[in-house]
């Protein structure tokens, strides 16, 4: 029998894949995936072998993740609880995508992760799995295993000869890629405790950004970036570069008490320098381009679609339905916005587009000749009908 495992090179799934070998009598293929996490993948290959898998697949995953998944989601504005930019609901699907491909290719039977029993990710990892590999099995070993504690999980890999991360554990949990970082659990469980200024990896803070501003341009096309300053970048430069200008700028950190799906409130700590950047740039460029009623319409749907990402259904008919709508509304999202980046925060200077649908003579204050001003009188009167019915009927009641 043989399992792919999601495997990081980190003690826990080290583990579970020396477990999975001893439960299941099985050949493990250990998959890592680069996403942009910024850490040597090549140890991992090593690590992977020496613990015992019988391959390893090491993947570059950095332009797709990009392109298919983070630019789709912010082509829609996604952002869930009005403040996270789902940075590792995002990857969960690709992870998992590549992961059945490998499954297949290998001929395993079952597909195994590293996510918790507690958390959103088991369920992303497999609702995904679920609708792409539907006979596949899988295997949570966190939720079938006793190793429970920190020290638990130790004496097994110390009893196993897994080699031990030499650097003392994180006082809490983290997950990053090129859209962010997140901090979770351990210090940061009691939601008044502040996070100590040397946890951020991806930002600099606001106190210690440059005292002169950052004027950025950013070209768009069909809704997703395409240039800064006039150069062209792939979707994956294109992040990085906005990470490394935002985080110097100590922009794009979060500190929130989110909803998980499984039903608990959990406090997390995001830094997602570049991600608040694009949103912003790309919220600028639609405001010219995109008609009202599309615009509103799509703005009312975008918790509904931000759910839908952060509870695991990237794979789901509702998922592709509306983002089939959100891509069309993006047709004429092409153009240029001028951005200052300050101290924490990102404001818009300019925006511009040949399909702008802001019309210098309509909205202007000076004299016009296409805005007839008598007009709205009939209209404001016919909107304030039902208003002026329901007065007559309060006084006439007593209501
Ligand atoms: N709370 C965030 C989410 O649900 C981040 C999860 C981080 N996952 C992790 N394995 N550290 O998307
Ligand atoms: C985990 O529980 O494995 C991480 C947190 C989450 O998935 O929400």
């Amino acid at each position: 029998d043989k399992v792919v495992l999601a495997y990081s090179g980190g003690l826990d799934t080290s583990v579970i894949l020396k477990w999975l070998k001893e439960t299941y009598n099985c050949e493990v293929v250990a998959f890592a995936a680069d996403l942009g996490q910024g850490e040597e993948l090549d140890p991992v290959r090593e690590k992977a072998m020496a613990t015992g898998a019988c391959k390893v697949y090491i993947d570059d995953l950095r332009e797709e993740f990009v392109k298919d998944y983070v630019f789709p989601a912010f082509r829609a504005g996604a952002i869930y609880e009005t403040q996270y930019l789902l940075g590792t609901t995002l990857a969960r699907p690709l992870i998992s995508k590549r992961q059945i491909e490998i499954a297949r290719m290998e001929g395993a039977q079952a597909v195994s992760h590293g996510a918790t029993g507690k958390g959103n990710d088991q369920v992303r990892f497999e609702l995904s799995y679920q609708a792409l590999a539907p006979e596949i099995k899988i295997i949570a070993p966190w939720r079938e295993w006793d190793l429970n504690s920190r020290e638990v999980l130790m004496a097994y890999a110390e009893k196993h000869g897994i080699p031990i991360p030499v650097t003392k554990a994180k006082p809490y949990s983290t997950d990053r890629n090129l859209l962010h970082i997140s901090f979770e659990g351990g210090v940061l469980e009691d939601p008044w405790n502040e996070p100590s200024e040397d946890m951020f990896v991806m930002s600099v803070s606001p106190e210690k950004a440059p005292d002169k501003p950052e004027v950025i341009v950013i070209d768009f096309e069909k809704g997703d970036p395409v240039a800064i300053d006039g150069e062209p970048l792939t979707p994956a430069n294109m992040l990085a570069r906005l990470n490394e200008l935002g985080g110097r700028n100590g922009i794009g950190r979060v500190d929130m008490v989110e909803n998980r799906f499984v039903g608990m409130k959990s406090r997390g700590v995001y830094e997602t320098p570049g991600g608040t950047v694009l949103r912003a740039a790309h919220m600028a460029l639609e405001s010219i381009c995109l008609d009202r009623e599309v615009h509103h319409l799509k703005d009312s749907l975008l918790p509904q679609y931000s759910e839908m990402l952060y509870y695991g259904y990237w794979f789901s008919p509702e998922r592709e339905l509306l983002q089939g709508m959100f891509d069309e509304s993006q047709e004429n999202v092409t153009g240029q916005v001028k951005l200052k980046l300050y101290k924490g925060s990102v404001s818009v200077l300019g925006r511009r587009s040949p399909y702008s649908l802001y019309r210098e003579d309509v909205a202007t204050f000076e004299a016009d000749e296409v805005y007839n001003q008598a007009d709205a009188a009939g209209f404001i009167r016919l909107n304030g009908l039902r208003l002026r019915i329901r007065h007559a009927m309060q006084e006439k009641s007593g209501k």
